[in-house]
């Protein structure tokens, strides 16, 4: 288990907030999630889907990754998001990654927990610290999609938890990726019981589009970590849309970098204030 990251996940708890996690594909939006959390004292987690990765080259993002955190001024856990292939996973863990998703939402519950048992007996040589799924959550991240939310329930959760050891654990709760087309209905009870009967902090996926109070509740109820993904590549996007858009086109393509690290930044920083709303 990765101890600076343990640490980081129980002060949340105690500290009545929630980490935020931000999908990350490049060194322009890493740096922006980096800046957003320096200039609001925040630590964060910069996490990567496994189709970045593997685009990227493991050895590419990570030493992409470990420039940013080594510059940072504020505690940083580096993530793999995500991550159905066994091998991948695995050349993570040896790679240097501080924690890494092992999504096994498309197997059978006992498919899911052999797989994951074996991704945690090898992350803990490494003292990497890992995150399962139960359920399947709705929506598109990365190349995995699902049409149904096939929603985790209080037993299956706990057995996956204490057969496998995770150190997080993802269950299915009525959220989804990408943006929400009506107001979901979330299963906040599951999150509260979970935080309140087991020691494994819960994370929430989905959180682009959820509302001030959604958030809120999420705290209240003690989930500890909440991935944002759909939020910053719109925001990236949007910044170049804006850029193309000047008058008179900017040939400039650092002052392209510096507007779309800045849109990034900005929306970063919303997230971390509403996950922060109850700080202590
Ligand atoms: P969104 O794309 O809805 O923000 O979800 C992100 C996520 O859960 C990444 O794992």
């Amino acid at each position: 288990m990765n101890n600076e990251y343990q640490q980081m996940l129980n002060n949340a708890r105690r500290g009545k907030y929630i980490l935020g996690a931000f999908n990350v594909f490049n060194h322009i939006s890493a740096k922006a999630v980096v800046k957003a959390a320096e200039e609001l004292d925040s630590p964060v987690i910069i996490e990567m889907s496994t189709s970045v990765v593997k685009k990227l080259g493991i050895r590419n993002a990570i030493s992409l990754l470990n420039t940013v955190k080594e510059e940072a001024k504020i505690p940083i856990i580096i993530h793999l998001d995500h991550c159905v292939d066994l091998d991948i996973a695995l050349e993570c863990i040896d790679n240097g990654w501080s924690s890494i998703m092992f999504d096994g939402s498309g197997l059978s519950l006992e498919e899911n927990i052999k797989r994951t048992k074996q991704i945690v007996a090898h992350a803990k040589k490494y003292n990497v610290h890992v995150e399962g799924e139960v359920g399947d959550i709705k929506g598109t991240e990365d190349d995995i999609h699902s049409d149904v939310s096939l929603l985790a329930n209080f037993e299956d959760t706990m057995h996956f938890i204490e057969q496998t050891g995770v150190n997080t654990i993802a269950p299915a709760i009525g959220t989804a990726h990408g943006q929400y087309n009506g107001i979901p209905h979330i299963n906040y009870e599951l999150i509260e019981r979970l935080a309140n009967e087991s020691s494994c902090p819960v994370v929430i996926h989905g959180g682009t589009g959820l509302s001030k109070e959604a958030y809120e509740r999420f705290i209240k109820c003690g989930a500890a970590k909440l991935n944002i993904s759909t939020a910053i590549k719109q925001a990236y996007i949007d910044a170049i849309i804006q850029f193309s858009k000047k008058e008179k086109v900017v040939y400039e393509p650092l002052k392209a970098d510096e507007e779309i690290l800045n849109a990034i930044k900005e929306v970063v920083k919303e997230h971390i204030m509403l996950f922060n709303q109850l700080k202590k």
